[in-house]
């Protein structure tokens, strides 16, 4: 008999420490080189055999499209395999933490699952971000986001994720940089413990934080406050924003962080990293 349980998977929030910029191709992608570790939270998705409905529920599921635009019906569509998904959200649509890539990514593994085939190939032809999401471990993301490499496990890391609800058209802030031919990142140390990635970490950027903050300036408020903060060791922004990180010491202290920098208007999350 053909096994209809339904098939549980997590999307978790993607964030890139470290992003440089080092170039652009004919076509107009640019190269990266990132250093992308994944939340413990994010969307939650279930599976069952079906034809390709999806619904939403979940704390940020308003104005979320269900129809084509939706990256798990784009994922069905690439993959040739359809599901019934319903998607709980949970992470912020448009936000630099991988909202969307994280769904397609859960989707394209939960459809493999479901109709014992392998992963489809070539997942970056569907978003740049969608194969580091499928390792969903601390990895290094070069070419346009087609090269993936899965790094040793890290120390500890923990801190406070903000975003402003404002989302940032991806285009637009690559299209605003200033210089593409950036250096690559430094090399990682060795089995750093997390003072060592910490100050690793310094050495390096996202260069695209200075092309968003121009575009929406509320990040450059909401880095502001996260440096300013006594228990946060480095505020950045994650992709292309809005939502951006402050690394603390400890997980209480990442508590207390996501305390202090409450606001009404923003989605803040303390969170561990993998
Ligand atoms: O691949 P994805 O749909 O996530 O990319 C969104 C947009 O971000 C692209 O249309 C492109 O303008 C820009 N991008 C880029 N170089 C990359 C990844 C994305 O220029 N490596």
């Amino acid at each position: 008999m053909q096994d209809t349980s339904p098939v549980q998977q997590i999307a978790p929030a993607k964030i890139n420490l470290a992003l440089h910029v080092t170039g652009q191709r004919q076509d107009g992608y640019h190269l990266l080189d990132s250093l992308v570790v994944f939340a413990d939270m994010g969307d939650r998705l279930t599976l069952t055999r079906g034809d390709g409905s999806l619904t939403l529920s979940g704390p940020l599921a308003a104005g979320v499209p269900t129809d084509a635009r939706n990256l798990v019906v784009k994922a069905m569509e690439f993959a040739g395999l359809t599901a019934d998904v319903h998607l709980e959200k949970h992470l912020p649509a448009a936000a630099g933490i991988g909202g969307g890539s994280s769904d397609a990514a859960a989707t394209l593994r939960g459809l493999a699952q479901i109709h014992g085939t392998d992963l489809p190939r070539d997942t970056h032809r569907l978003g740049a971000d969608i194969p580091v999401c499928l390792i969903g471990r601390a990895a290094r993301m070069q070419g346009i986001g087609d090269i993936v490499t899965p790094l040793p496990p890290l120390p500890a890391l923990h801190g406070v994720l903000i975003n402003p609800r404002v989302e940032v058209p991806t285009p637009s802030v690559f299209k605003a940089l200033t210089r593409r031919d950036n250096p690559p990142m430094p090399d990682l140390p060795e089995g750093p413990d997390t003072r060592t990635l910490i100050d690793w970490l310094k050495t390096t950027r996202n260069d695209l934080e200075a092309p968003a903050i121009a575009i929406t300036p509320i990040i450059g408020t909401v880095l502001e406050r996260l440096s300013q903060d006594p228990d946060c060791r480095l505020a950045r922004m994650s992709g292309s924003g809005a939502t951006c990180f402050g690394l603390s010491d400890t997980r209480d202290a990442a508590e207390a962080m996501a305390q202090r920098l409450a606001h009404p208007k923003w989605w803040v999350q303390p969170v561990s990293f993998r």
